[in-house]
């Protein structure tokens, strides 16, 4: 019998595409997803209509604040993939409360699930931003000066220790996983690439915080479900009660501008640009240290910022979300 993978988030931009790939893989998937109105729901359902009716897959509308409802859900499950989140930096800074009960009151709530439905590995969606102002770079798992810049990387960190913390006390097999700036097809639209993209289609001025120098370690969104499934096929040979870190990024640092020149010649649209005031809260550089990931994982980023854009503006300029959504 092909494993049940419990997906929360699976109908957001990460969560979907590890669903196509579960799919492909012949397991069978289940699905949490609130459709969260922080960015248009339609866009996510969007996300999962090409496996509209599909034997393998089940979709239940659960919102994981609510743990009467997680536990009535249906189902066996052998492995748990915890994406589920209100995701992004600057919005946080508005709703740390909001931010705080889906991220670290959901986590617990599955956590806790996990727990009474004894389920033999969970895999949890962390961030690179648990490094927030950490001087070493690139950024190492082991480093011990995580400095969380903001709610949402608060929220993160908080998810990590929930996670060691349920391994060590009841006996949870976990992997935690440090995502770097995800980009690709479906990308959420308040992320930069795909924020930039439309104003520059619609001849519209970009906002650029700083002076360009902030950088970020850009990673392909099939590369990170690559390192998903890893973790996956590893969590399971865990001995009991273990918690492992690991970072999922490319490990190749790219300044704001550069990546500006680099959406420029993928779309072949000139970007106007309004500058702005550093963000508080934001970092100023992200770079991922994946030498833990290649050893244990067998992880190898192989998809570059040029090849990576080069799809996702296949993908706008296919009209692929809204077509879908209608
Ligand atoms: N995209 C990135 O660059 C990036 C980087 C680092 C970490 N991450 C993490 O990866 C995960 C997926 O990110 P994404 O970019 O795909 O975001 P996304 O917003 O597209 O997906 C998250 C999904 O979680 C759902 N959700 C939110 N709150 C929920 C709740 N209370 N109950 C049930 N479902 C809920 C949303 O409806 C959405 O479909 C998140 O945990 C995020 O923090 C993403």
């Amino acid at each position: 019998m092909e494993p049940h993978a419990l997906v929360t988030g699976g109908a957001g931009f990460i969560g979907s595409h590890l669903i196509d790939q579960l799919l492909a893989e012949g397991a069978r998937v289940t699905v949490v997803d609130n459709f969260d109105p922080h960015y248009d729901p339609a866009l996510k359902r969007a996300n999962l209509a090409p496996h509209r009716g599909h034997p393998r897959l089940a979709l239940h509308e659960i919102d994981l604040r609510d743990a009467a409802a997680l536990n009535r859900l249906p189902g066996e499950f052998d492995l748990i993939v915890h994406l589920a989140a209100r995701a992004g930096v600057r919005t946080s800074l508005a709703d740390p409360v909001g931010y705080q009960a889906a991220n670290v009151m959901g986590t617990v709530h599955l956590l806790e699930f996990a727990r009474r439905r004894g389920i033999r590995g969970f895999v949890f969606g962390s961030s690179s931003s648990v490094y927030g102002g950490c001087p070493r770079l690139p950024w190492r798992e082991d480093d011990p000066d995580l400095t969380p810049l903001n709610p949402y990387a608060s929220s993160k960190l908080a998810g990590e220790h929930l996670c060691r913390i349920y391994a060590e006390l009841f006996g949870l097999r976990v992997v935690s996983l440090r995502f770097f700036t995800v980009f690709g097809p479906r990308q959420r639209p308040d992320l930069a690439i795909h924020k930039f993209a439309r104003l520059m289609l619609d001849d519209q001025p970009i906002p650029v915080y700083g002076d360009g120098s902030t950088a970020r370690d850009y990673t392909y969104v099939g590369d990170i479900v690559a390192g998903v499934c890893a973790a996956l096929r590893r969590v399971e040979r865990l001995p009991a009660g273990h918690h492992e870190i690991y970072n999922l990024g490319n490990s190749r640092t790219v300044r704001l501008d550069a990546l500006i020149a680099a959406l420029e010649a993928a779309l072949r649209r000139h970007a106007m640009i309004e500058r702005l005031p550093e963000q508080p809260g934001d970092m100023h550089r992200t770079w991922a240290d994946i030498g833990r990931a290649r050893r244990q994982l067998g992880f190898a980023p192989a998809t570059d910022l040029e090849t990576g854009l080069a799809r996702f503006a296949d993908w706008l300029h296919a009209g692929a979300g809204e077509a879908a959504a209608r």
